[in-house]
């Protein structure tokens, strides 16, 4: 990185892609906040995400979300995860694009082949899009969205043979310019 300073850097990519834990470590290695989307929803509404699905629905969780993208990336440089499903929505995809141009994000697309994305998602229970067919989803997932990453991302990360760190290391690299789409 050669002691360039990154803006705001986002994660993105599909449920499973380690977005979370890449973006704790990556925050310890920077010295910078951490923001989780589902944890601010989370935090803001006093509900988990799986309750916020159950009691109020898809619709309502993706305007929170989007709210929580909105502030995210509009403070000083952060490191945000932001939520497998931020792409859906073109505002939220504008609003990325918009932090892009004025150069105080660069996004990161987190990349992970289907069984992988199977095997780390296996570990937890609180994603209700992967109650019942979590292969048939995260594959069906797979091919609606990667386009959409595709269209947000700076640069892009396969991580199937990549522990944390060689993550960390490669996303820090791409936010430096390196390795773009
Ligand atoms: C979702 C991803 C989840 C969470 C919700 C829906 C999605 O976040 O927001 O379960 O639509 O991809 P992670 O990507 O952090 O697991």
């Amino acid at each position: 990185m050669g002691g360039v300073t990154p803006p705001t850097i986002v994660l993105v990519g599909l449920m499973g892609t380690g977005k979370s834990t890449v973006a704790r470590r990556l925050g310890e290695r920077l010295g910078r906040p951490v923001l989780d989307t589902d944890r601010v929803v989370e935090a803001a509404e006093g509900r988990s995400v799986r309750e916020i699905f159950a009691g109020s629905g898809e619709e309502a969780f993706r305007e929170m979300e989007s709210r929580a993208l909105e502030v995210a990336l509009g403070g000083d440089a952060v490191v945000v995860a932001a939520a497998g499903g931020i792409v859906l929505r073109s505002s939220n995809r504008d609003l990325l694009a918009a932090a892009r141009r004025r150069g105080v994000a660069v996004v990161v697309w987190l990349r992970a082949d289907t069984s992988s994305l199977v095997a780390r998602t296996s570990r937890g229970t609180h994603r209700p899009l992967l109650d019942g067919d979590p292969v048939g989803t995260l594959s069906r997932l797979a091919d609606e969205r990667g386009a959409l990453y595709a269209e947000v991302a700076d640069a892009v990360v396969d991580t199937d043979d990549l522990d944390v760190d060689a993550v960390v290391d490669a996303v820090l690299g791409a936010a430096g310019g390196a390795d773009s789409l």
